[in-house]
């Protein structure tokens, strides 16, 4: 999607998009357009029975030469929202963006001007064009490159989108933050997409690496130097697959050494077969995306390099491909993990809270980290518990939990926090070893997944998102298309920028 920012003025070609309140009068250019048409515009809204109602569009083909199309796009503002329902501004104008991305088109239109003379949900017309923008852009996500014949009507038409305002400037400089994290989007997308036999944690790795050029410091752990650091845990995940296990470390420095790093650290399995566990095959293609965790644990380092973000930051992420097969992990084998602790394995199935138990171990080891936040597409039972509408939140530290929360809040992919407790952890002891990696006991199966990892954080402040509900849209929502959703890079960035920038 191409985005331009022009200094405003009637446009006199093509199509133009202008903002318009809830049953108010016509404004402006659109009131000046009206008038030089002879009441057209005012008349050609009242035959459409057209409100203004908030994300809700009109166009007017105009047949002429020069201006060959008005579209209106409502902003709302008849009457007041319930409080619950309320969302940010900035959330809205996103928002808005989106819909008008799907609306043009529908309408196959292929560039546009929007005209903005007004605030739009209290936000200034440089803060709403950016925003705006910044929700066309993420709408308009696809992930295309396998098709080699695609028919012209499926591709989507819409491709350019110019934005008349007084203030440019203003508007340039929101825009350029956001792009940064809009690409860190689209990259998360394209990994979480990407098929295993061509993502697999090898090729995987490589991209990362090439990170380095955004300015994020990138090492690789394989499989070698895992052994000799005793990551028997996430190495067993690896065991029966002929793709070599890895370890990604990505390093942004952007504050003085002396500031503690961040960190993030995100389950990478780029394809859970269930291992000898087997799944059924049943939606096991759905399987590809459970290296989710990772990807946005990638996109949210590359967004925080690319706008130069005043923190220390870590990413660290586990990449396996979990298999059965002659030499893979058998249920009820023990293994030890980095940590010393012995981990008897009953269901390789159960195998993210493998991973991440050495990832985090090792992450908290080396980095000493203010806190440490884990992504992961941990649980089926999440989704019994929160649906596709929210992630699990846990966490040992309340700051750190309010802050995610209300980041979530801010950035609409939304968390709900659930309990840790003593009586869910005694749920994973084992009669062999240290502990077992599933529960004997039905229910709560996501809660005591992340006592699991708990057991591998020790005092650090931490907090574990259980995305297995939200990295994957079967349905497209306002800021994302069907498929890969990116859960996750928004909602951090957001995060660090809010309360670890400032
Ligand atoms: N990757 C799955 C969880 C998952 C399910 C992610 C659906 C995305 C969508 C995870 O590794 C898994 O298999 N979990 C098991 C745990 C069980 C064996 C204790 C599950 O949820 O059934
Ligand atoms: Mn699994
Ligand atoms: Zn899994």
């Amino acid at each position: 999607m191409e985005i331009t920012f022009a200094k405003l003025k009637t446009p006199e070609t093509g199509t133009i998009v202008f903002p318009i309140a809830e049953s108010g009068k016509l404004s402006g250019k659109l009131k000046a357009l009206d008038d030089s048409a002879k009441g057209a515009i005012s008349k050609a809204i009242k035959v459409a029975d057209y409100k203004g109602k908030k994300g809700k569009c009109l166009a007017m083909l105009c047949g002429g030469e020069t201006v060959e199309r008005i579209v209106l796009i409502g902003i709302g503002g008849g009457k007041k929202e319930d409080k619950e329902d309320a969302l940010p501004a900035e959330l809205e104008a996103q928002q808005l963006g989106g819909k008008l991305c799907v609306f043009l088109n529908r309408e196959r239109v292929k560039e546009a001007t929007l005209v903005i003379e007004q605030d739009i949900f209290s936000l200034k017309p440089d803060a709403a064009a950016a925003a705006i923008a910044q929700g066309v852009n993420l709408r308009s996500y696809r992930f295309d490159k396998y098709f080699t014949k695609q028919k012209e009507d499926d591709k989507p038409s819409f491709t350019k989108l110019n934005i008349s305002l007084e203030n440019i400037a203003g508007a340039k400089a929101q825009y350029t933050r956001y792009e940064a994290v809009a690409s860190s989007v689209y990259l998360t997308r394209d990994l979480v997409s990407e098929p295993p036999n061509v993502l697999y944690p090898e090729s995987y790795a490589a991209i990362c690496k090439t990170l380095k050029n955004v300015g994020l410091k990138v090492e690789v752990l394989d499989e070698a130097a895992m052994e000799k650091l005793g990551m028997g845990s996430l190495l067993a995940v690896g065991h029966g697959s002929v793709n070599e296990s890895q370890l990604v470390v990505m390093q942004w420095n952007g504050a003085p050494k002396t500031h503690k790093p961040l960190a993030f650290v995100g389950k990478g399995v780029t394809f859970d077969s269930g291992g000898i566990s087997i799944k059924p095959s049943q939606g096991m293609e759905d399987m590809k995306y459970d290296m989710a965790g990772s990807a946005a644990v990638v996109g949210v380092m590359r967004a925080l390099a690319l706008r130069k973000a005043k923190v220390n930051a870590v990413g660290v992420i586990g990449l396996v491909e979990n298999m059965p097969s002659g030499s893979a992990t058998r249920p009820s084998d023990i293994v030890t993990s980095m940590s010393g602790q012995t981990v008897e394995i009953l269901n390789t199935d159960a195998e993210g809270r493998l991973v991440l138990a050495d990832a985090l171990w090792y992450t908290q080891s080396r980095f000493k980290p203010q806190f440490m936040v884990n992504l992961a597409t941990l649980t089926g039972a999440i989704t019994i518990a929160l649906g596709n509408h929210k992630a699990g939140l846990f966490s040992n530290n309340d700051m750190l939990a309010e802050r995610l929360f209300k980041a979530g809040e801010m950035t609409g992919e939304r968390l709900w926090r659930l309990p840790l407790g003593k009586e869910y952890d005694k749920q994973i002891d084992s009669k062999a070893a240290d502990m077992q990696n599933i529960s004997n006991a039905k229910g709560a199966g996501s809660i005591t997944a992340a006592q699991f990892l708990q057991r591998f954080v020790n005092d650090v402040h931490w907090a574990h998102l259980d995305i297995a509900g939200m990295a994957w849209a079967n349905k497209p929502l306002d800021l994302v298309p069907e498929g890969a959703t990116a859960f996750g890079v928004r909602l951090l960035d957001k995060f660090v920028e809010e309360y670890y920038e400032k």
